[in-house]
């Protein structure tokens, strides 16, 4: 207490005050936080959880629909519900981009949002709208759960081209890919920890048809796409190279179900996309699906969602930047 003297008890006051300002004015407009409706929509988290596990048991393939359209949003402009913006003039928007191909939900996505406005009106935004149905979906059909922190707020552009220059495409390499992911702030591990989504949901054959029937040019197929697998896709699913509408599980046999699949795929050399292969071509990836395949579907569960609470933090628009939307297809007028 002595050593205060020169300083003064006031002056260590100021000091004390100075950081409790300091730092509530950063969090003010720089953070989410859990339960960030709790005074403003105390019910929003429980509609969101309702509607969720009311209508999900009966189009479980949503689930899948709806972590791919987050992993969109926030890989372009932060998650900011871009992605849910329709084309009203001038430059199409995100989801008419190429990369949406299967993107479907949007109107699962408006119901929500219609219900939570009708509870506290241009409270909620759709940022927040859809991490949390993607987070309730994923639970609801048995995958992990994560934390959701809120306070996201709605951004005010959404552009096609984005979508093209930031979202990997399935042909992407394993240096493409980790560089687009640490681009926004994700690592190698989040990399292979994320793509552990594709144990559900599916593909159209033209994602990866170039594997199977051309893929240098010369009529061949990727030797590292087992052969077997291949020629199975080729016999019964994608039997063209122009096929462009037949769908394909990733996870065969389970695309509904969370699990490890993925991965004992991976080393199987079944991977559908260039980009799941691509996982295993690296040594420090191998590690890590190794250590995935080797550990508990609970341990995996665990890292998979600490990842995706970081992918939910990516460019996010808090405090007073963005704008509460009042539909999530339109920017407020
Ligand atoms: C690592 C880079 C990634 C690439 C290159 C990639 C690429 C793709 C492609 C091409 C499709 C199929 C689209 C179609 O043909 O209809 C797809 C589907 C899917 N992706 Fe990814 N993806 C990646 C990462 C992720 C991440 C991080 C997530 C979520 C955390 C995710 C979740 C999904 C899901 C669930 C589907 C199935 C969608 C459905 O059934 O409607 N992907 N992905
Ligand atoms: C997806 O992109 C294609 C190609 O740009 C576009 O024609 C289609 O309308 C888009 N789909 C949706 C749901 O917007
Ligand atoms: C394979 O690719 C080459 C080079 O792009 C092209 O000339 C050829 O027509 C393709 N073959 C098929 C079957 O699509
Ligand atoms: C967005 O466009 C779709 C059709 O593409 C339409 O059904 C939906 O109502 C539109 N949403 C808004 C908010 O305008």
């Amino acid at each position: 207490m002595k050593k205060m003297g020169r300083f003064g008890f006031y002056g260590a006051l100021l000091f004390i005050l100075g950081l409790v300002l300091a730092s509530s004015i950063g969090s003010a407009h720089a953070q989410l936080k859990m339960g960030f409706y709790s005074k403003s929509c105390p019910k929003a988290e429980k509609i969101v959880q309702d509607y969720v596990n009311k209508h999900i048991p009966n189009v479980p393939s949503l689930a899948a629909t709806f972590i791919r359209m987050h992993f969109h949003d926030c890989f372009v402009r932060g998650c900011d519900a871009s992605i849910l913006l329709n084309t009203t003039s001038g430059e199409q928007t995100e989801r008419q981009s190429p990369p949406n191909l299967s993107l479907r939900g949007f109107d699962f996505i408006d119901r929500v949002k219609s219900l939570v406005e009708a509870a506290c009106p241009g409270v909620v935004s759709c940022a927040d709208v859809l991490t949390l149905v993607t987070r309730d979906s994923i639970v609801a059909t048995g995958g992990p759960s994560w934390k959701v922190p809120t306070g996201r707020r709605d951004g005010l552009i959404s552009r096609s081209s984005e979508a093209l220059n930031n979202l990997p495409p399935p042909f992407a390499n394993i240096n493409t890919l980790r560089t687009m992911f640490a681009s926004q702030g994700l690592d190698l591990t989040d990399l292979v920890l994320l793509s552990g989504a594709h144990t559900i949901g599916v593909a159209h054959c033209s994602s990866f048809t170039n594997r199977l029937y051309n893929f240098t040019g010369r009529g061949d197929e990727d030797p590292a796409l087992d052969r077997n697998y291949a020629a199975n896709l080729k016999a019964r699913k994608c039997r063209s190279i122009s096929d462009t509408t037949t769908k394909v599980e990733m996870d065969p046999g389970s695309r509904n179900t969370f699990d490890l699949g993925y991965y004992n795929l991976l080393l199987k050399k079944r991977g559908l996309f260039e980009s799941d292969a691509a996982l295993t071509s690296n040594s420090a990836s191998l590690r890590e699906v190794n250590k995935i395949v080797k550990g508990s579907v609970k341990d995996y569960f665990a890292r998979f969602g600490k990842s995706m609470e970081k992918m939910g933090r990516i460019g996010v628009k808090t405090g007073s930047v963005g704008e509460i939307r009042k539909q999530c297809g339109l920017v407020n007028s």
